[in-house]
């Protein structure tokens, strides 16, 4: 298993320190190549606090946000919300892997206090920083949400016994990020052939499921998804 996806939880307090050049470039560096192959318009913002400022909007639930991914495109494009999540994941995976710390935000900040174009929506920010304590507060705080992770086994069915490729992209699956860690996206094996569905009644389930497939993939090693709800995985690159 990768050690970035086996170790990685959402953070939502950070420390005063500002992020270091040269891990600011290589993150727009791998923007670059996200956006060119997604054909977003994912933007770093260095320092994006402005939309965690606002009274009411995320009082007590963040603390010293600062720079961030601001997860953008034009939202006529296919599959805008599952591409948004496997592409934001594969920015945040590799933000992990330079040593930061990370959190998906679709909710609780101020899309109006960023400028874009007005064909493009955002769907959602992620965080980056150095972890950070968010005092009693942040325990309380954290006591209060749902963070237990269903079984992998509970976010699959159909022919068993399951190989073991699918068992070890089931495994990085289970320990995916999901909005309101409601863990939705659900994986069906049959017939040699894996696919990846969500009930998709809420403005995040499918950027879940973008989120889900990429943890798939990466946990099998090879291969991708063909987009959609329902989307079947190939072995091949
Ligand atoms: C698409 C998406 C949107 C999210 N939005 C928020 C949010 O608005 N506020 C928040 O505090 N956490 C948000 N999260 C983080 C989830 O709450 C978190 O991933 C989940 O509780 C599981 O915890 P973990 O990331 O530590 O495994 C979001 C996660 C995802 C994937």
């Amino acid at each position: 298993m990768d050690e970035t996806i086996l170790h990685r939880k959402s953070q939502r307090y950070f420390s005063k320190e500002e992020l270091q050049e040269d891990c600011i470039r290589k993150i727009q560096e791998e923007i670059l190549e996200v956006n060119a192959e997604s054909g977003f318009t994912i933007e770093f913002v260095e320092d994006g606090s402005r939309a965690f400022s606002r009274f009411g909007k995320s009082y007590g639930l963040f603390k010293n946000v600062r720079s961030l991914l601001l997860l953008k495109g034009n939202p006529g494009q296919p599959h805008f919300r599952e591409k948004i999540g496997y592409y934001g994941e594969k920015l945040l995976l590799f933000a992990e892997g330079l040593g930061l710390s990370t959190c998906w935000v679709g909710g609780t900040f101020d899309r109006e206090s960023f400028s874009y174009a007005e064909e493009e929506h955002v769907q959602a920010v992620i965080l980056l920083g150095y972890a950070g304590d968010g005092g009693l507060r942040g325990k309380l705080f954290h006591s209060l949400l749902p963070t237990k992770k269903k079984d992998w086994t509970a976010r699959i069915e159909g022919d068993r016994a399951y190989p073991k490729w699918v068992k070890e992209g089931m495994e990085a699956v289970a320990l995916a990020p999901s909005a309101l860690n409601k863990q939705k996206p659900f994986f069906h094996y049959h017939n040699g052939i894996v696919t990846a569905t969500v009930e998709n009644s809420y403005e995040m389930d499918l950027v879940d499921l973008g989120i889900a497939k990429l943890h798939f993939v990466l946990g099998v090693g090879c291969g991708h998804f063909v987009p959609g709800n329902g989307g079947e995985f190939a072995p091949e690159d």
